[in-house]
């Protein structure tokens, strides 16, 4: 093994302008750590579903950090960014202003600081010969019917070959080689980049950045038009320039306080078996020909972290929700500025089901603004609009309005045949298996006008409410203890 050593870093390798719990994975989780939401297993557990399982009971409680996982020396951890209220946080706003926040930073990218390999913690180790990611890291494998290990949280960093201005995005990979991975490319950004470089015969260089901060993982999700690279977005949600580190065998550059960086090539004009893997809507998708990474180098950290992103629990949801969603209410605002709050629903699997609340002047307007989320993103497939007294982010306030003030002959509005999301799978039914992909996909969409009438008569549409109720404070009317409770239990009222 061809590793080298560069010079030592600080103990937490932070940078001299940490300001925020959140600067990086290191700074974030011992905030966590510090108010009890780290749970450290101390005992060895299995790489195979041990690991996802433990990670999964834990989901959205503490993160779990696994110090001997399948008896490797280097830890992993999971689910430390599984809750909105912990995102808020870590970018330092209240929940309520998560999607404001967003919005701000990716309108106002910060470029990033090229440091040297001496500032670059990501890169105090580096392989270059002998790979073997299983012998190197602890790569879990994740759900029942798994096709073997995955890289999961890793961000996918690549050039355009066309412009040079990097793209970022997390994509599943498969690693099946000592050497050599499958990844699924959708087709987005990073997938034309590969099709721009495959169609001149070349290799697209990449980089897999894995342990980055919560900050920087959601700026990976960010819907961006090509050529905005998230790391600026990232540096704009930390409020200072993200110091980048270039690989050691490529141009690429990547977040220098990663724990892990795995340099690599997707190959041009070859294709190999990926899947099944369980995805976030808690289905597997099959197993289909994918494109191929050739690592080229593994940099990390003298005693690195591991990521895994356990599929379909909430730090994936909400990985995708929250850039989702600030892209919506933006979108949904352009053409109807009474729109006021939106919400991807953890049982829409923070994809398919958005809530949006509306303050509805006209009567129709509910409806034109559920044809313009239809527009707004392929996966949407359910819409329910809700006046401004409903709290859009409360499932149970969901339901109460559709129970309440809505009429399906009257507020039902039902597109058949569009474009939904491929890994729904009741879009696929009545397909073959090996349906090309032209017809995958094909998804009815359902939008719920549950806003209440403009004009109504009296109260029949006035929510009931207690006057007093919101000023009541129960701290200085409720005793401490129950004395005067218990005493006058005690009498004797036979
Ligand atoms: C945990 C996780 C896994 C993901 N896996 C994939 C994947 O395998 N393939 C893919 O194309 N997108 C995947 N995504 C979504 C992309 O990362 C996301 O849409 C990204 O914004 C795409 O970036 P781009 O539009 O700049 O290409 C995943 C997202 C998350 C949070």
């Amino acid at each position: 093994m061809n590793s080298r050593e560069s010079s030592p870093m600080t103990s937490l390798g932070a940078p001299a302008n940490d300001v925020g719990p959140a600067r990086t994975l290191r700074h974030w989780l011992a905030h966590l750590s510090r108010s009890g939401r780290v749970a450290a297993i101390d005992k060895p557990v299995a790489l195979e579903h041990e690991l996802a399982a433990i990670a999964k009971c834990l989901d959205g409680t503490q993160a779990a950090f696994f110090t001997q996982p399948g008896g490797h020396a280097v830890p992993v951890v999971s689910g430390f960014m599984s809750k909105r209220a912990w995102i808020a946080e870590a970018m330092g706003v209240d929940e309520s202003a998560l999607l404001a926040r967003f919005s701000a930073a990716a309108a106002a990218p910060l470029e990033s600081k090229v440091v040297g390999r001496e500032e670059a913690p990501c890169q105090q180790v580096v392989h270059t010969s002998g790979i073997d990611l299983h012998a190197l890291l602890p790569i879990p494998t994740h759900s029942e019917y798994d096709n073997g290990p995955y890289l999961t949280a890793g961000l996918v960093i690549a050039r355009n070959p066309r412009t040079g201005v990097q793209n970022v995005s997390i994509n599943r990979i498969q690693v099946h080689g000592q050497n050599r991975m499958a990844i699924l490319l959708l087709p987005r950004h990073l997938y034309a980049f590969h099709r721009e470089a495959e169609a001149a015969g070349d290799a697209l260089d990449v980089a897999i950045a894995i342990g980055v901060d919560p900050l920087t993982m959601l700026a990976s999700q960010a819907i961006t038009p090509i050529d905005h690279d998230e790391l600026e977005i990232a540096g704009a949600l930390h409020g200072a320039p993200l110091p980048v580190a270039q690989c050691v065998t490529n141009g690429v550059h990547v977040p220098a306080f990663a724990e892990i960086v795995i340099e690599g090539r997707i190959l041009p004009n070859v294709r190999e078996p990926e899947g099944p893997f369980g995805e976030f809507p808690k289905y597997y998708s099959a197993r289909e020909a994918r494109e191929v990474i050739e690592v080229t180098a593994v940099t990390h950290r003298r005693d690195p972290i591991f990521h895994t992103i356990v599929p379909a629990e909430m730090e994936h949801l909400l990985l995708g929700a929250i850039p989702r969603e600030a892209t919506l209410l933006a979108h949904l605002q352009r053409s109807h500025p009474a729109v006021k709050d939106v919400h991807l629903s953890v049982g829409g699997v923070c994809r398919y089901h958005l809530w949006v609340q509306f303050d509805k002047k006209r009567e129709g307007e509910a409806k034109n603004v559920i044809l313009c989320a239809f527009g707004a993103h392929y996966d949407i497939k359910q819409v329910v609009v809700v006046d401004t007294d409903v709290n859009v982010h409360d499932p149970a306030e969901i339901e109460w309005a559709i129970a309440t003030r809505f009429q399906a002959d009257r507020d039902l509005v039902v597109i058949e045949g569009a474009q939904g999301s491929p890994l729904d799978p009741s879009t696929t039914v009545g397909q073959p298996d090996d349906a090309p992909s032209h017809l995958q996909g094909v998804s009815a969409k359902m939008g719920l006008d549950a806003t209440r009438p403009v004009v109504y008569p009296a109260h029949v549409f006035t929510r009931v409410r207690i006057p007093g109720q919101d000023s009541v404070d129960l701290h200085t009317l409720v005793a401490a203890d129950n004395s005067a409770f218990d005493a006058y239990l005690s009498r004797d009222h036979d």
